[in-house]
């Protein structure tokens, strides 16, 4: 890979990117809740580790126990990561108070990592009095982030039938953007999980629609799509 890359640690979407993130970039993932933010997360933070990076992962609402626990049904350990001290691991779950404004960028600030991961940074945006505060508190929390020169994966809960934040905020403040949507396939049988790139600054990358699933290693993103058809099985990967 690209030295300038780093691998998303998902393999459909580093074809999607043409190699993987940019270093140095501020990546928003926005979906609707079970949409797979915290896995897409867990599994680029997962995959990071393994190639060496020092992380920070900030979490909103789950805590450090729950997070391992669960992090093992797809295979990833992330305690020896934390016993080395590759990975710091934060739950700022029991601060979901206005403290939570300040706690945010202080652990930022205090952890310099090669990347830093907030899921989801939603509740930080609602608990700004009004769009001028979070938008000042957003602006610096991403400046405290390139100042380290570290790359972030920041996560924000959309509407179910709108593939946009409340505040709306986020889109325009991060580097790249990965909008996930659920919608209905043809024969109204089944609900289907997409997923595109709205937004890559300084990169070309593939803007199409792909379809993606839940799996035991977690997200698998699909060369392609066929969602008109109702049927998945000519276009899957495997
Ligand atoms: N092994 C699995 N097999 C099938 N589906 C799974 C598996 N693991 C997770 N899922 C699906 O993933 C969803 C949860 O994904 P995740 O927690 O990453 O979503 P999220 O977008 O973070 O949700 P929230 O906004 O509620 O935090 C579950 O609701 C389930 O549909
Ligand atoms: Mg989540």
């Amino acid at each position: 890979m690209d030295e300038n890359r780093i691998s998303s640690g998902i393999q459909g979407i580093d074809e999607m990117l043409y190699g993987g993130i940019i270093s140095g970039h501020i990546i928003g993932v926005v979906g609707p809740a079970g949409s797979g933010k915290t896995l897409i997360s867990l599994q680029f933070l997962h995959s990071c580790l393994k190639q060496g990076k020092k992380c920070l992962y900030i979490s909103a609402n789950h805590n450090e126990k729950e997070l391992i626990k669960n992090s093992r049904i797809y295979g990833w350990d992330f305690e020896p990561f934390i016993n080395n001290k590759l990975l710091d691991l934060n739950s700022l779950e029991p601060v979901l108070t206005s403290k939570f404004l300040d706690e945010l960028p202080i652990i930022v600030s205090k952890i310099k990592t090669d990347i830093v991961i907030v899921d989801p940074v939603t509740d930080f945006l609602l608990l700004c009095q009004d769009e001028i505060e979070s938008r000042s508190r957003l602006f610096n929390l991403f400046k405290i982030i390139k100042e380290y020169r570290a790359t972030a994966l920041i996560t924000a809960e959309s509407d179910v039938d709108s593939s946009s934040t409340k505040s709306g905020i986020i889109e325009y403040a991060v580097d790249g953007l990965f909008i996930n949507r659920r919608i209905q396939s043809a024969d109204m049988n089944e609900i289907m999980h997409v997923i595109q790139i709205a937004k890559m600054r300084w990169t070309k990358h593939i803007r199409e629609i792909r379809q993606y699933d839940f799996t035991d290693k977690g997200i698998e993103v699909y060369s392609k799509y066929n969602v008109l058809l109702g049927d998945t099985s000519e276009t899957k990967r495997k």
